[in-house]
């Protein structure tokens, strides 16, 4: 869902890592979370979200099922163990997620020049306070 999602929305940057990296990745943050979810249809996974520390690490939802509301439905599972709300990061040139994020009620914070991700990627900091 992560490679599908991000070669759906092709002005992702490139991987900072092999793909081959990618499930083992997932997998360590899986294993430090504090939640995690995956919403499925009839057993096929349609989305995922990761959450660690009040912050969602990763939210994907296949491309082929989004805007069907499978993004919100995790999101509100996160809200609901998140009391002392949430916060994310996201590309600048993100602009369907960030559409997404400000239609749930997220704020921009903080903007960085990405000299401090590993894409080197513009990016933003998204907060939702309960
Ligand atoms: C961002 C993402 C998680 C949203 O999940 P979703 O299931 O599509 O979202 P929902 O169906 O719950 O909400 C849809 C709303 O989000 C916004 N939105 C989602 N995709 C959009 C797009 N391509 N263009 C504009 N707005 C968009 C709109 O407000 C939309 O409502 P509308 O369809 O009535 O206009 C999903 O698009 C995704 O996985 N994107 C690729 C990975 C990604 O960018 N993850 C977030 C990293 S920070």
């Amino acid at each position: 869902m992560f490679l599908a999602a991000r070669a759906d929305a092709r002005w992702f940057p490139p991987l900072a890592h092999a793909p081959e990296s990618v499930g083992p990745f997932l997998a360590a943050r899986l294993a430090a979370a504090d939640h995690a979810w995956v919403a499925d249809e009839d057993g096929a996974p349609l989305g995922f979200v990761i959450l660690h520390g009040g912050v969602i690490e990763h939210l994907y939802v296949q491309p082929e099922h989004q805007r069907r509301g499978v993004g919100a439905a995790l999101l509100a599972r996160a809200r609901a163990v998140s009391p002392g709300g949430l916060a994310l990061w996201c590309f600048v040139r993100n602009r369907p997620a960030r559409a997404f994020y400000a239609r749930e009620g997220f704020i921009e914070a903080e903007e960085t020049d990405g000299s401090g991700n590993e894409e080197r990627e513009p990016d933003v900091r998204l907060v939702w306070r309960a």
